[in-house]
């Protein structure tokens, strides 16, 4: 016999719709009720408005003709025979989970119970806090969920790609910059570099970001994609941008769930930023529809299969804020890129620029930004590791009074591979062994009394920015 509706909201339907259009890879709510209704001769000409607003209500079907898009969905699920979709609208998550085919159930649970806390506000999260971490379905299926070990702030591991190790840079006399992040007190020493007046770069990329927000061409290209993932390449460190970033998104009406993925090589500056994230969600409008995760791993050892999964909901926007492309190479940055991003995506950059010849004040400011207390107490640790490296007894104080700050053509040092570029170089000499502890690279950009620096470029990831068309790109759009 078919189970009786009883009255009040769907339980769990957020839930439930999640788990569904991912199961079925539709990329709007109204797609997918399409897909699933797929009209048929005797349905009412509105039956998919009216599921939609009925959905979107969150109330029960009580009319027979409602009720189809339920029984159409277990047919389009590949329920087990006899699950009709009153049982849908009746079971709580777990029950709906258990109603599935058994070969899609670990997915589905991988949906909403990610980093060990399902995303509900349901009864069935009080279970798993109970330490009930076993649900059964209604099919009978005692199902494994993940252990509920944490307060949800996941990241999530890329075993690819390396850190070089300092002494191994020491040998090649350049150290990877991933190291000044490396260490558990990185992020600590990172947020007070840059609420320090001599180390202004933060906070004039967070005032760009916030100009770049309120443009046209931000909306226009964002209304054009529609991503349904925001990935923040080397994104640690910078949750006051995310906090923008995160409003303006979900200001959409599109964006009905976003993915928004920290993507750094560094766990402490991640962990860092997730936890402040998490403690101002409350100033973000629609918070609960983000999933917020770190991934662990090196933005320029993108791969085919890290972008099949990126791209499982819809598109991706892609960005990089504070300049920190100038720290990486451009070329291997683009390279990476364009293996991790597909047709229709966007990619917003925040650059530093000069204006070309640069006066003897703005080369001066440039240089003083790598030569002040502040950023010689940043590089500290990393100094300190170097001399160690090198078995030499001098004091790490002693060495950071003696390095060099100078300023290059970035392609003619090999520090940069975007034209007409300018490095800052900061070097330091270890026993008679000239050692380059950063680098940083600012793109020329003709009007720069126009566009505040840093400057944003943006475009679509297809035709405008893609590979070696990109770097051209940079020096291009920044002109
Ligand atoms: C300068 S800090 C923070 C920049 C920040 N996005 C901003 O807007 O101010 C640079 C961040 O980039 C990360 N990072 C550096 N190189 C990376 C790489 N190759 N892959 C992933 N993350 C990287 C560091 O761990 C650090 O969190």
């Amino acid at each position: 016999m078919t189970p009786k509706l009883k009255e009040a909201g769907i339980p769990d339907l957020k839930q439930k719709l999640l788990i569904s259009r991912r199961l079925l890879n539709a990329r709007s709510l109204s797609s997918f009720v399409e897909q699933v209704i797929s009209p048929q001769k005797d349905d009412s000409e509105n039956l998919v408005t009216n599921t939609i607003e009925n959905l979107r209500k969150g109330s029960k079907p009580t009319k027979p003709e409602s009720i189809k898009f339920w029984d159409r969905l277990a047919y389009g699920l590949n329920c087990p025979d006899g699950v009709k979709g009153v049982m849908l609208v009746e079971a709580d998550l777990d029950e709906f989970i258990g109603h599935l085919p058994e070969d899609h159930r670990a997915l589905a649970m991988g949906f909403v119970y990610k980093g060990g806390k399902a995303n509900t506000g349901s009864d069935s999260t009080e279970r798993q806090k109970s330490g009930d971490t076993r649900a059964r379905g209604a099919a009978g299926v005692r199902q494994m969920r993940p252990l509920d070990l944490t307060d949800g702030r996941a990241v999530w591991l890329r075993t690819t790609g390396m850190v070089q190790t300092i002494a191994t840079g020491f040998r090649a006399r350049k150290i990877d910059q991933k190291q000044y992040y490396l260490d558990p007190d990185s992020a600590t020493a990172w947020s007070t570099l840059v609420n320090t007046r001599d180390y202004p770069t933060y906070h004039q990329c967070e005032n760009s970001l916030q100009a770049l927000l309120a443009t046209e061409q931000w909306h226009g290209v964002l209304d054009r994609s529609q991503p349904a993932t925001a990935l923040i390449l080397a994104g640690g460190g910078a949750p006051t941008k995310d906090l923008l970033l995160l409003r303006s998104l979900l200001s959409k009406a599109y964006t009905e769930y976003l993915h928004y993925y920290l993507f750094d090589i560094s766990f402490w500056m991640t962990k860092d930023s997730l936890e402040w994230i998490h403690k101002h969600s409350h100033n973000i409008d629609g918070f609960e529809r983000v999933d917020l995760s770190g991934v662990y791993g090196d933005v320029l050892d993108m791969n085919e299969d890290f972008k099949t999964g990126l791209h499982r909901d819809g598109r991706v926007v892609f960005v990089i804020t504070g300049g920190t492309i100038g720290n990486l190479s451009e070329a291997a940055f683009f390279r990476s890129l364009d293996r991790g991003a597909d047709e229709g995506d966007i990619l917003f950059i925040g650059a530093e620029t000069t204006n070309g010849k640069l006066s003897e004040a703005e080369a001066k400011a440039l240089r003083d930004k790598y030569d002040n207390p502040a950023l010689r107490r940043f590089i500290r640790p990393v100094v300190k590791a170097v001399l160690g490296a090198a078995h030499s007894h001098e004091d790490e104080d002693n060495a950071l009074s003696r390095i060099h700050v100078d300023l290059q053509p970035g392609i003619e040092v090999n520090a940069s591979d975007v034209k007409e570029s300018t490095s800052v170089i900061v070097t330091l000499d270890v026993d008679g062994r000239e050692v380059t502890l950063a680098t940083s690279n600012s793109v020329r950009a003709v009007r720069v009394d126009r566009v505040r620096s840093p400057i944003w470029v943006a475009g679509r990831v297809s035709g405008l920015v893609r590979t070696e068309s990109a770097l051209q790109a940079v020096s291009v759009y920044a002109e």
